[in-house]
């Protein structure tokens, strides 16, 4: 009887060694201690035998089945093991292996230009000033000498938002509202900057937004002159663009300026690219942010950062900065 039951221990310990997953091991648990097992079986006939035998082989059987007991345990933590260590390297995430198909972002080229602009303006002594998008009407107009019915308002296409009475409250169509809040907030002298978003409301196409970006300068001092304007729109040109790049002065006509011109810078190719309008600060816009006209004058000009931005890299469609195709903007 016990050479049998050390048969069936050798047997049943090899069998657990050999299962290959958990399954195998819960059918072999079964087979191996259940109803229907060599074991129980022996168990069964402990009764017909004597006292002593039946002591001996009950407690051989005892041992058998607490060592395969053991053994069904120890197979079963192996593959425990194994599941862990496989469900781990599944979730394993190889946080070095992307880095190379990384790629950093940028600014958009609209930021880009505007940046290297507030750049060259205050490497020449400016100051970067900003002011809200949705203005009243004083500022955007009436301030720089616009009165509610001068023929003048319609070179601005505005869009007015329905806030308080009916046309007192816009989005800026121009920078030039800057102006005027910085004029209010500092006494002269002032050299300034002011960069920003402006709305005007017109149909896109490929050489017009509604939505856009304007930089203006302004400058008030005592003695400033026509000259100073003309050589500050010089040394501005040449540092963004090029020492060898000509500007040229074009009479025209703003209500806040007086005298007014437009200014433009000549390419490689000889042509002229028009860029902005300027002139001397008109003395009603002096006075109606309280500055003695008399004892301050100044120049202000301003210009579109998108229609530069474009005309610089030959873009057909102004649109394009707007799109946000990634395909467009990395190029920049
Ligand atoms: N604000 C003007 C425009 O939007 C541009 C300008 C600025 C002209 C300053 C003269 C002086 O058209």
């Amino acid at each position: 009887m016990s050479d049998d039951l050390d048969r069936i221990r050798a047997d049943s310990i090899e069998r657990i060694q050999s299962a290959r997953d958990g399954a195998e091991l819960d059918d072999l648990g079964r087979a191996l201690l259940g109803k229907k097992s060599p074991l129980v079986a022996i168990r069964r006939t402990l009764g017909d035998l004597d006292g002593d035998e039946r002591k001996v082989v009950g407690r051989a059987l005892n041992e058998v089945t607490e060592a395969l007991k053991a053994a069904l345990d120890q197979r079963r933590a192996v593959f425990a093991e194994a599941e862990r260590a496989a469900s781990l390297a599944g979730e394993r995430l190889d946080l070095t292996e992307r880095t190379d198909r990384l790629r950093l972002g940028h600014l958009h080229p609209i930021t880009q230009t505007r940046d290297r602009l507030e750049d060259v303006f205050t490497g020449m002594g400016f100051t970067v000033a900003e002011g809200p998008e949705v203005e009243s009407d004083w500022y955007a107009f009436e301030a720089l000498n616009i009165p509610a019915a001068h023929p003048a308002r319609s070179m601005w296409d505005t869009l007015y938002v329905e806030l308080g009475e009916p046309g007192t409250t816009l989005l800026r169509p121009h920078t030039s509202p800057v102006q005027i809040r910085l004029m209010e907030s500092q006494e002269p002298p002032l050299y300034s900057v002011m960069p920003g978003r402006v709305y005007r409301n017109e149909t896109t196409d490929a050489t017009h937004l509604a939505v856009f970006h304007q930089i203006e300068g302004l400058v008030v001092d005592r003695g400033i002159t026509f000259g100073d304007l003309s050589g500050t729109i010089d040394a501005f040109t040449k540092a963004y663009f090029g020492a060898d790049v000509e500007s040229r002065l074009r009479p025209s006509y703003f209500p806040f300026t007086e005298p007014s011109a437009e200014f433009d810078v000549q390419r490689s190719d000889g042509s002229w690219l028009e860029l902005g309008g300027c002139g001397m600060v008109h003395p009603e816009v002096l006075e109606a942010v309280g500055i003695d006209p008399e004892a301050w004058t100044g120049f202000a000009f301003g210009f579109g950062i998108d229609r530069l931005d474009s005309v610089l890299n030959g873009i057909d469609d102004i649109r394009e900065y707007q799109r946000n195709d990634i395909r467009f903007l990395n190029q920049f």
